[in-house]
């Protein structure tokens, strides 16, 4: 397990890229200051430092249940924040390292194994279908989920969230729908087992697309059970 108080800034970016999106959005430099701690970077601000080590925790454990647990318990806002900065690692790491890995394969070894131009063509259709889905939950979702914390506290009329419904049922729907394509690539790849005697070339993208399936998984169960479910609950 991981020691927050005691990885420098520039490990904590190196092990979780996601929370360098969320070092960023809290003003905090890792580059400059990625010989320090979290500690020594943030300063006196007691309050910072700790909301930042809850939101870090959810980061570096969001596979062991405690931290299903953690999440259970974050705000609605804590939770955005953490799916924000997963998107980002997705558009700037994810998408576009197993897009080039399997054009790579497809246009190498099309010959031999001519599905492989049919998983890289559906992981181009999940990349650009993900990048306009991200953009819409954090444009117009996201804002509304929002919403919901202030109708609670009565800074909002719940008039404001009449087509919530509306955009979360979108939201599942293109889940869905991304699932497919998914599972396409997954039945093409049967299971992600490298066909026998092939070169090297494909293990690192056929593990990319595996970690990616767990991955996107568990992204979209927070998004559809534990985010959504917050904010129905409060609106209950
Ligand atoms: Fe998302
Ligand atoms: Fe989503």
């Amino acid at each position: 397990m991981y020691n927050l108080n005691k990885l420098l800034l520039a490990e904590i970016v190196i092990l979780k890229p996601e929370a360098g999106v969320l070092l960023k959005s809290y003003g905090i430099d890792y580059t400059y200051k990625g010989n320090q701690t979290l500690e020594m970077a943030i300063g006196e601000n007691e309050e910072l430092l700790m909301q930042l080590k809850k939101e870090l925790e959810i980061i570096f454990n969001i596979t062991n249940k405690s931290a299903e647990e953690k999440l259970e318990n974050a705000s609605i806002l804590e939770i955005i924040n953490i799916i924000i900065a997963k998107h980002s690692h997705y558009n700037q790491v994810v998408y576009p390292t197993i897009f080039r890995h399997t054009q790579f394969l497809a246009s190498k070894f099309n010959t031999r194994f001519p599905e492989l131009i049919k998983i890289a063509d559906l992981f181009a259709e999940i990349k650009k279908e993900q990048e306009v889905h991200m953009l819409h939950e954090e444009m117009f979702l996201f804002p509304k989920l929002k919403l919901s914390e202030k109708v609670v506290d009565g800074k909002t009329d719940k008039a404001n969230l009449l087509d919530l419904i509306e955009a979360i049922n979108e939201m599942k729907t293109e889940h869905k729908n991304v699932n497919q394509l998914v599972n396409e690539i997954k039945a093409l790849t049967k299971n992600y087992h490298m066909p026998p005697d092939v070169s090297n070339n494909f293990l690192i993208p056929f593990m990319e697309l595996e970690e990616f399936e767990k991955d996107l998984a568990k992204h979209i169960y927070i998004e559809n059970n534990i985010l959504v479910g917050k904010a129905l609950a409060l609106l209950k």
